[in-house]
């Protein structure tokens, strides 16, 4: 059967009525692909649950279809979002889709490239504030509430509605519940969103078995590791640079009651795992995805697994949102050269041959 996209695929699982308008760009539907090499190296069955197919290349295009179709079932002639770069790439596109106005709100000089040319090809209007994520939050939450414009952050619940769906398809895929989930976290929606999605589908007799949760935040920005807010957090993950999660509770929610754990990876795991996925999976993720599989390897050295386990790691965008991370952390730009079968020959011969 033709997949529908997702407010049509779950409809009885999310909070869709007669006159919910049914739009999509086939969001979902994302693919579970093994890391064949990664799970031979942690002698586990490891999966990259891969978001970054989704139609803007985030995850967040599952919370905002549902969103964006609350919003006009409402009546709502304009949607409203801070980001550090996906969900306005999101919103700006449910909101062409579905024929609203658009506002983002994001840091300046701290979105990779690619989202902020979304935001900007899909026509929603693009202000950036001298002050980071948090702080746009904060404005967003403050014109919100005073002026008839719908925020379509992760504290829109129906965002979390939608984002739900992905534990669904984890399990549908696996065909059971995986034994540890690795996600990375930022505003904390999504370890929230899962964890509903892994209880309701156990609920519904689904699944025999619920997975922990391991939630993993950047090390420049790990305010629920740390107990407190980070006034300037830092990362090279700026998708998860973000200092004071408005779903905070709900990360710490999922990982007690799932007997998992919020944990924290530096930049330099980050890096690392962001390289390893790419060149020894063939799967391309962005820097702030790379933080789940990042944190399974950590645990993983600290003899946190037995051996056998299923784990499945979110990878929440697509690598091409940030081209000028891929180029400086591999630290090679193409060699240039003359354009002779001979130059060429040697080219290759210097970057080690055949
Ligand atoms: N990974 C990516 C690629 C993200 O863009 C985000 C959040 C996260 C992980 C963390 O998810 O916030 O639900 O814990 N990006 C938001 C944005 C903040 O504005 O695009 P979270």
């Amino acid at each position: 059967m033709r997949y529908m996209g997702l407010l049509e695929q779950y409809k009885q699982y999310l909070p869709i009525q007669e006159n919910t308008p049914m739009i999509t760009l086939h969001e979902g539907n994302t693919p579970l692909i093994r890391a064949e090499k990664i799970s031979d190296m942690l002698d586990m069955d490891v999966y990259f649950k891969y978001e970054g197919l989704n139609p803007t290349g985030s995850f967040k295009d599952r919370g905002m279809v549902m969103a964006v179709a609350k919003a006009m079932e409402e009546g709502s002639r304009t949607i409203m979002c801070a980001s550090t770069g996906n969900t306005s790439a999101a919103a700006a596109a449910y909101a062409a889709r579905g024929g609203l106005n658009c506002i983002v709100i994001i840091p300046n000089n701290n979105i990779a490239l690619g989202k902020l040319a979304q935001a900007i090809i899909y026509g929603a209007k693009v202000i950036a504030i001298e002050g980071n994520f948090d702080r746009a939050l904060e404005i967003v939450r403050e014109i919100t509430a005073k002026h008839p414009i719908t925020l379509v952050n992760s504290v829109n619940p129906f965002r979390i509605e939608g984002q739900k769906t992905a534990a669904f398809e984890v399990c549908d895929q696996l065909g059971k519940a995986p034994d540890y989930l690795a996600i990375p976290v930022g505003n904390a929606g999504n370890i929230t969103a899962y964890w509903k999605g892994f209880k309701e589908y156990h609920a519904s007799g689904k699944t025999d078995s619920l997975p922990r949760m391991i939630g993993f935040e950047a090390e420049g920005a790990m305010a629920i590791v740390k107990g407190e807010p980070i006034l300037n957090p830092e990362t090279v993950a700026t998708a998860i640079r973000i200092g004071n999660p408005a779903s905070w509770k709900g990360a710490v929610q999922a990982a007690d009651e799932s007997g998992g754990q919020i944990n924290y990876v530096t930049d330099e795991e980050i890096l690392d795992a962001y390289r390893l996925m790419a060149g020894k999976e063939g799967v391309f993720a962005e820097p702030a995805s790379a933080a789940s599989l990042a944190g399974l390897i950590k645990l993983h050295k600290q003899g946190g697994f037995k051996g056998g386990e299923t784990a499945v790691c979110v990878l929440t965008g697509n690598g091409l949102k940030d081209p000028n991370n891929a180029i400086q952390s591999v630290k090679a730009e193409p060699l240039v050269v003359e354009d002779t079968e001979a130059a060429v020959m040697n080219a290759i011969e210097k970057l080690g041959g055949t």
